[in-house]
């Protein structure tokens, strides 16, 4: 089966086998055969955070299970939803109904399975802020597991899903809570410099409004990867040392850089820009005019194009200004 309908990079690559579970069953049913074939899996979502460096020699298993269950509690609501939810539809159905905690992250693209394992974030907040536990099948026995908050070890960027329970289960059902008490997140530069130029005050904003405010800079700097193919961001935006960032801050004094507990997280996108990327094309690949951190595909062209340039921007940053830059889609096989 042909996977370049299922990624939004639209890198063509065969699997070898294709399963499209849209309930528990099916997946379980789908590896018992994985079990028996001794076949690798690739689990499939929104296929928006992974990059096809080649075919795929195993199950390609695409989770659509479906279903989104409110619960109205004292203290706020529980947002019960099965893992092939479409994130940014839930994202909206929260803001209908003026729930906040998720505005901040409308319009990521992607389905609510995928969305714990690098804990998706955007303009100040993270899934974890409102994450209460999830359930995965675990692939070596077929059996459910739940996982707490704790249990999933969130960082930025990063979960136990990327580290000690990599490729070990699949995620079937996410739980999150919104509070009663949400406040509104808006300290994000990009977020204020809306209001601002607006003149939108900034007491009383509805879960609305910011959904709206991130949904229009979204637009404005990110590619829609429906008409250009693309991952988001391509690389994590990376910590360095105080006294490296000090070194850096005295020679580019235009360096973007937020603080991180004793480390910096460096604006990756800056570093891409001022060393020359931003826009540049080659052969079908490219890096997006608008934000330096995406990587476009608007050749359609094969993974190895795509992982050729990330490698050769990489050396380039690593080169200019001793930063190593990590991908942060996973690439298979
Ligand atoms: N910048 C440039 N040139 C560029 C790109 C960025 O100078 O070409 C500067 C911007 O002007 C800004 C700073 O770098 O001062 C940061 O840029 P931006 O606000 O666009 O955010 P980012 O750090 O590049 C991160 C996330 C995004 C998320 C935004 C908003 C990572 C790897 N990326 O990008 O997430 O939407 O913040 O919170 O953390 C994703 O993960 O796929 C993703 C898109």
């Amino acid at each position: 089966v042909d996977l370049q309908p299922f990624n939004t990079m639209t890198i063509a690559a065969q699997a070898k086998y294709f399963c499209a579970a849209s309930s528990l069953d099916d997946v379980r049913e789908a590896l018992v055969f994985a079990r028996e074939h001794q076949l690798p899996i690739l689990p499939l979502g929104g296929g928006s955070n992974i990059v096809l460096t080649g075919d795929y020699p195993g199950l390609a298993l695409h989770l659509g299970l479906q279903g989104l269950e409110f619960e109205t509690l004292d203290e706020g609501v529980r947002v019960r939803a099965a893992a092939g939810e479409n994130w940014h539809q839930l994202v909206m159905r929260c803001v209908a109904m003026d729930r906040g905690g998720l505005e901040n992250l409308a319009l990521i693209p992607g389905n609510i399975g995928a969305a714990p394992i690098q804990n998706i974030g955007a303009y100040g907040v993270e899934l974890k802020d409102s994450f209460e536990q999830l359930t995965a099948m675990e692939i070596a026995s077929g059996e459910l597991v739940t996982f707490s908050a704790a249990d999933c070890r969130f960082g930025y960027r990063d979960s136990v899903f990327k580290g000690a329970a990599k490729d070990r289960y699949l995620i079937c059902e996410v739980v999150l809570k919104l509070s009663n008490d949400w406040q509104p997140a808006v300290e994000y530069p990009a977020l204020q410099q809306y209001f601002a130029e607006r003149k939108q005050s900034q007491k009383g904003l509805t879960p609305s409004a910011i959904a709206n405010a991130v949904i229009a800079i979204r637009n404005s700097k990110l590619p829609n990867p429906v008409e250009i193919p693309n991952t988001g961001s391509f690389f994590k935006n990376p910590l360095v040392s105080s006294t490296k960032y000090t070194a850096l801050k005295l020679q580019y004094p235009d360096l973007v850089a937020f603080a991180a507990g004793d480390c910096w997280k460096l604006a990756a996108g800056w570093l891409i820009d001022k060393a020359g990327w931003r826009g540049f094309r080659r052969d079908g690949v490219g890096v997006h005019d608008r934000q330096a951190l995406v990587l476009v595909n608007p050749g359609h062209r094969c993974g190895s194009e795509v992982v050729a340039l990330a490698n050769d921007i990489a050396a380039d940053i690593q080169h200019k200004f001793g930063v190593v830059l990590e991908p942060e889609p996973r690439f298979y096989p």
